[in-house]
């Protein structure tokens, strides 16, 4: 507890049921859920799921890493990781290490069906980069951005913070059958946040929690919703939430921004999902009719994958001749599918409606 923090403590888990469960929370809770199955439903209709997680968890390790200032384009990105480059940006490589340690949580949940705090501990060092863990030494405070002012001062005490960890890890792995995940999942992201156990990656790191929470509650199958862009897009109101439920221990106008956050979200990516979807079929439709030599479904799966595609994924995948693996990508641009572009030695071939789909927003 900082020195004449003008809040109080931070109190364990859980909070008073009255002060969770107004009208108002359970009836976004209804949307909020509402959207998220249809979600689940829709996700599970594409045939190929690496494809979608794959398109979807790097532009969240984008978006993510954006609500901390490092800021890549989707082009040096892509490029990082079909090629292995030498030269590739601090920037990237962070969004690089998010989309890693990313899919380190999902496995986890899955093989275990449940986190430990040590499994928390290692997302975050996966995704930072280094081994610093948990905070032993004081000094960590939160200020605001703009005017420097400390806005909340977090336990500063060792012992103090692992407490708070295990009475967060408890809550987390608790099935409670009569409490809306949803509504669990915003108090368990302010108590993550608050508990700020780390130096630094806090926020995203409680960003992957979120996702693998939700994974755990059965309420999407594979980790392809993602909060960050709205948190972005509603920066002041996120930061402003947290602080007045550190004040004044308030919880509802938090917990309705997560769920409004979880219901918009949910639609943003259905539309996605809907978007990829046709232009696959409509990519497949194109080839068989112009190129039909060419046409291989995993051929055609496999340029969804990522947006950029080399020679050596098309050898791997279709297990062809390099030579012929080179002739399929020639001939998926001559017919205007791919943009081939030279990168030193190597040549990438873009998806590029697939490139612009997973970056503009949905409409
Ligand atoms: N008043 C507050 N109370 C609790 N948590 C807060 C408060 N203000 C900010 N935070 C949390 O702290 C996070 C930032 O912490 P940190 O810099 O360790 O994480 P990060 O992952 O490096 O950053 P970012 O979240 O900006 O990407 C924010 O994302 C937010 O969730
Ligand atoms: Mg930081």
């Amino acid at each position: 507890m900082g020195q004449n923090a003008p809040y109080p403590a931070l109190e364990k888990l859980p909070p008073k049921r009255e002060s969770i469960e107004t009208i108002s929370i359970l009836r976004q809770a209804n949307k909020a859920t509402a959207a998220l199955a249809e979600l689940k439903g829709i996700a599970k209709t594409i045939p190929n799921q690496a494809m979608l997680i794959n398109a979807i968890v790097l532009q969240e390790a984008k978006d993510s890493s954006e609500i901390e200032n490092i800021i890549t384009t989707q082009d040096e990105l892509y490029t990082a990781l079909t090629i292995n480059q030498t030269n590739v940006s601090p920037a990237t490589k962070e969004v690089i290490n998010y989309r890693k340690a990313i899919f380190l949580g999902f496995d986890f949940v899955k093989n275990q069906g449940f986190l430990k705090v040590n499994d928390i501990v290692n997302v975050q060092q996966s995704l930072v980069g280094n081994s610093a863990g948990i905070r032993s030494a004081p000094g960590t405070v939160l200020k605001n951005d703009k005017t420097g002012e400390i806005v909340y001062t977090p336990p500063q005490d060792k012992q103090e913070i692992l407490d708070l960890l295990t009475n967060f890890i408890d809550h987390y792995n608790k099935e409670e059958p009569d409490l809306s995940p949803l509504i669990n999942m915003a108090i368990l992201h302010y108590q993550f946040e608050s508990i700020h156990p780390f130096y630094d990656g806090n926020g995203r790191t409680g960003r992957i929690l979120n996702i693998l929470f939700l994974i755990l509650n059965r309420l999407i199958d594979i980790p392809i919703l993602y909060l960050s862009s709205y948190i972005i897009e509603n920066k002041q109101d996120y930061y402003g939430l947290l602080n007045h439920t550190n004040r004044t221990g308030e919880w509802e106008e938090w917990i309705l921004f997560m769920l409004r956050a979880v219901e918009s979200t949910s639609l943003q990516t259905i539309k996605k999902i809907n978007a990829i979807r046709n232009l696959l079929e409509s990519v497949a439709t194109e080839v068989q009719h112009s190129a039909p030599k060419t046409y291989k479904k995993e051929l055609i799966e496999l340029l969804f994958e990522q947006p950029y595609s080399k020679i050596e994924f098309v050898v791997t995948r279709l297990n062809v001749e390099r030579k012929a693996a080179s002739r399929y990508l020639r001939e998926l641009e001559n017919i205007g599918i791919l943009e081939s572009h030279k990168i030193g030695r190597e040549t990438l071939y873009i998806n590029r409606r697939l490139f612009d789909l997973l970056k503009d927003k949905m409409q």
